[in-house]
């Protein structure tokens, strides 16, 4: 009985030393990280002209400390700990300006970002817990 009491806490033991490094295979950038639009991004005409980018995101993933990695990094379990960037091909890689026929795709860049950062941020809000900025000039600040 104590032997293989003994054995199965060795195995345990091992097999977290095993499991470790993929669980924790890339920590979470510092908080000075930016999320900008990705090269080629279109925008939007404007009396026939293309539209500005807007500004960049900052992104502190320690104020995002509640949330689970792979709530927002929904690809990661599959991936076996491998954090992609959102806009990776066969992602959300669409470079396309929103309009009105894609207004819903989820393969656009600001669409991707837009319903998971701005849907949790509202309805934190909604709850009257500590929650993200809901406003396009607190978010593109950079
Ligand atoms: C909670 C943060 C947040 C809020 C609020 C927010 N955005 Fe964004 N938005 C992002 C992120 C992150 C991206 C992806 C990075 C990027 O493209 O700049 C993005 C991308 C975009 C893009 C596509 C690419 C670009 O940079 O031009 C547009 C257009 C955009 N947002 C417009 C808006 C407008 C208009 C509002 C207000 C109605 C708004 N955003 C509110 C976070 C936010
Ligand atoms: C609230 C959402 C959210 C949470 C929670 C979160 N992240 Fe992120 N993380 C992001 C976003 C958005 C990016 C920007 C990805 C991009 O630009 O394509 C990012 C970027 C990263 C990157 C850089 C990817 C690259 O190639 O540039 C790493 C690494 C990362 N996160 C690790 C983590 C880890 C580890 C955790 C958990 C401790 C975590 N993240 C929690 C949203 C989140
Ligand atoms: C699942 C929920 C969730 C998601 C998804 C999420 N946030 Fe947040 N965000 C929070 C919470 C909660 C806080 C408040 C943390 C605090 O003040 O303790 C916060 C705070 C912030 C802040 C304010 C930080 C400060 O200095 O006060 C910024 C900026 C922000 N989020 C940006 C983003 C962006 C950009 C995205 C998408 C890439 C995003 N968040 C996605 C929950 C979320």
């Amino acid at each position: 009985m104590k032997k293989s009491l003994l054995l199965s806490l060795i195995c345990a033991a091992l097999l977290s030393l095993i499991a470790a490094p993929v669980l924790f295979a890339a920590d979470a950038p510092k908080d000075d990280y930016v999320i900008k639009a990705p090269e080629g991004m279109k925008t939007k005409e404007k009396d026939g002209k293309p539209g500005a980018l807007q500004k960049a995101v900052p992104f502190p993933h320690t104020k995002h400390a509640t949330v689970e990695c792979k709530e927002c990094h929904h690809t990661m379990e599959a991936d076996g700990g491998k954090i992609k960037k959102c806009t990776d091909a066969g992602c959300h890689d669409s470079l396309e300006a929103r309009g009105k026929e894609n207004a819903k795709d989820i393969k656009l860049v600001e669409n991707a970002f837009h319903t998971q950062c701005i849907e949790c941020h509202k309805a934190l809000k909604k709850e009257n817990k500590p929650t993200g900025p809901t406003a396009c000039g607190k978010c593109h600040t950079k």
